[in-house]
């Protein structure tokens, strides 16, 4: 079995100034691109967990709290809240930047469930174990087997 793997391992951020071309006519990005960019970044965490291709298998609880205007500098930041058998849910947090003026806005969260897959392309069977490290950790990863079981239930 493999050693537990700390939260701050695989945490991961990914940031990227936002182009006219990823916005609409009056200059609000696309919430398509938002979730593109949060689909990469909770792939990235997942993999680092894993060290394994992973595949999104489920995507809950996207909320755009505010719009995400052309010059702003996203920062998505993404970290695994639970790992279960093969997979794993990762929590996304998008905030915005306005460069001119260092203000940082909270625009977007989410939830990704990834699947750790073999080279067969099949659920591993070895995912490592979450370490949480602060009581933060530990809240999240309660939640995230809450939201499980909420799922399951309704799958
Ligand atoms: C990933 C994939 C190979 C897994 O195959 P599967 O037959 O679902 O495998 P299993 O039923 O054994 O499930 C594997 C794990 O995924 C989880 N899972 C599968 N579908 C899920 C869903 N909709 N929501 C949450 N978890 C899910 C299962 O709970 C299980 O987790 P666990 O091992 O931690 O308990 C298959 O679901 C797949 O290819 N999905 C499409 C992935 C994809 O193309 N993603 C891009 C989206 S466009």
């Amino acid at each position: 079995m493999t050693d537990p793997k700390p939260v701050s391992a695989s945490a991961t951020s990914i940031v990227r100034r936002m182009k006219p071309a990823e916005a609409n006519v009056a200059g609000n990005v696309h919430g398509g691109v938002v979730l593109q960019l949060c689909d990469e970044s909770a792939a990235t965490c997942a993999m680092r967990h894993a060290r394994r291709r992973v595949a999104t298998v489920r995507i809950s609880e996207v909320t755009f709290r505010t719009p995400v205007n052309v010059g702003e500098l996203l920062s998505i930041k993404t970290s695994i809240n639970a790992a279960f058998g093969s997979s794993m849910e990762v929590g996304v947090r998008v905030e915005a930047e306005v460069l001119e003026t260092g203000e940082v806005r909270h625009t977007t969260s989410a939830y990704f469930v990834m699947v750790a897959l073999d080279d067969d392309g099949r659920p591993v069977r070895d995912l490592p174990r979450l370490a949480t490290e602060t009581a933060d950790d530990e809240r999240r990863e309660r939640e995230a087997h809450e939201r499980r079981e909420r799922a399951r239930a309704t799958r």
